[in-house]
C-alpha cells in the first residue's frame, strides 16, 4: 500500500516554471546552467549529523519538471543523496525528474572480470533509473555495451559528448597535431575528435595489472617529430596517459599533451603525469579542476530544452 508523507506542511501554490536543484559545491556550474536553459533553480540545503549521516532539505513545493544537477565523481555519498533527494521531490509535487550528470560514476565495471565481481555499472545503472525519468551525461564510460540506455534503463537517455569541444581547443593551439587514444576503448572518442579537424589518430594498446600498473604498446607508426595530444574520456590516476606519454617521448614525439573530458584525477595524477613529460593538461568541465578549458553549459541547456519539450 503506498505511504502518505509522514508530515505535510501547507504548501504555497505549486510553481509551474521547470526547476533545477543543485548542491553548494556545484552552485557557479549550475547557476550557467539554470540561466542558459531559462530554468528557476534552488539549492538544496545538506545537514551532516555528528554520525554521519545526512539530511537534505529542499524548496516544500516543487513543479512537476525538475532537473538535478550532480556529477557523480566521488559517488559513494552523491549516490545516497540522489535517492533522499529524487524520492522526497516526488513528494513534494515533481512528476518528471531529470538527472543531469555530467560524470557518470562506475560505468566502467561493465562485465565480472574475474568471477565474484559485482557489475557495477548494471547495478548503479538500475538504480539510477529507479529514480530519474531522464538521464543527460558526457562521454560515459560505454565499452562493451551500445547504449546508455542498455546500461541506465531510464526512458530518456542523453549522450553528449566533449570531443568535439576539446577538438576545437586543440586545433586552435597545436599545428597538424596526432591524436592518441591510451587504449583501445578511447578509440570512440578520438575517432570523433580527430573527424571534425581532420587531424592524424590512433590508439594504444594496454594492459593493466593494477590500479596504478599499466602496460601501454604505441600504435604502428612514426610519431617523430608529432605533436600529440593523448585524447579519452577519462584520467584516474593518470598512470595511463603517463605510460604512454614516456612511450611517446621516447620515441621522438616534439610534444605530448592531454586532453580528457573527465579530469577525475585521483591523489598525485597530475604530477604523475607532469613527471611522465606530459606538457598541458586540457579537460571540460564535467568535474570541476583547474584544468577545465572547455565548459559543456551550452550543450546540457540545449539537451534540457528539448527534453522539456517533448518528456518522455
Ligand atoms: C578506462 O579505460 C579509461 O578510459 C581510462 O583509460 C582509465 O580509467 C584511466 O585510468 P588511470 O588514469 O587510473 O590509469
Amino acid at each position: 500500500m503506498p505511504q502518505a508523507p509522514i508530515f505535510q506542511a501547507s504548501r504555497a501554490t505549486q510553481p509551474t516554471q521547470p526547476m533545477l536543484l543543485c548542491f553548494n559545491e556545484e552552485l557557479s556550474s549550475a547557476t550557467r546552467l539554470a540561466q542558459a536553459a531559462n530554468l528557476t533553480m534552488s539549492r538544496v540545503e545538506r545537514h551532516r549529523f555528528p554520525d554521519g549521516e545526512i539530511k537534505l532539505s529542499l524548496p516544500d513545493t516543487l513543479p512537476p519538471q525538475v532537473v538535478i544537477f550532480r556529477t557523480l565523481n566521488d559517488p559513494n555519498e552523491k549516490l545516497i543523496e540522489l535517492l533522499l533527494l529524487a524520492q522526497t521531490a516526488r513528494t513534494l509535487g515533481a512528476t518528471h525528474l531529470t538527472l543531469v550528470a555530467p560524470y557518470l560514476a562506475y560505468m566502467r565495471q561493465d562485465i565480472a572480470f574475474h568471477p565474484g565481481e559485482a557489475i557495477s555499472q548494471r547495478i548503479v545503472g538500475q538504480f539510477l533509473a529507479g529514480l530519474f525519468d531522464a538521464l543527460i551525461t558526457v562521454d560515459p564510460h560505454l565499452h562493451r555495451v551500445a547504449s546508455l540506455q542498455e546500461a541506465v534503463p531510464v526512458a530518456h537517455a542523453v549522450v553528449l559528448s566533449g570531443a568535439p569541444l576539446l577538438s576545437d581547443w586543440i586545433a586552435a593551439r597545436r599545428q597538424h597535431p596526432l591524436l592518441i587514444g591510451p587504449d583501445e576503448e578511447s578509440a570512440q572518442w578520438v575517432a570523433k575528435a580527430a573527424e571534425r579537424h581532420g587531424f592524424d589518430h590512433a590508439v594504444c594498446r594496454k594492459h593493466r595489472h593494477g590500479d596504478r600498473a599499466v602496460d601501454v604498446a604505441l600504435p604502428d607508426m612514426s610519431v617523430a617529430g608529432r605533436q600529440v595530444v593523448l585524447l579519452d574520456d577519462v584520467a584516474s590516476t593518470g598512470h595511463t596517459v603517463a605510460r604512454a606519454a614516456q612511450l611517446l617521448l621516447g620515441a621522438g614525439a616534439a610534444s605530448v599533451d592531454v586532453a580528457v573530458t573527465h579530469a577525475l584525477f585521483a591523489d598525485d595524477a597530475l604530477q604523475v603525469m607532469q613527471n611522465a613529460g606530459v606538457g598541458e593538461v586540457w579537460s571540460t568541465d564535467c568535474i570541476a579542476h583547474p584544468s577545465n578549458v572547455v565548459s559543456m553549459t551550452n550543450a546540457f541547456a540545449a539537451a534540457l530544452t528539448q527534453s522539456h519539450a517533448s518528456p518522455a
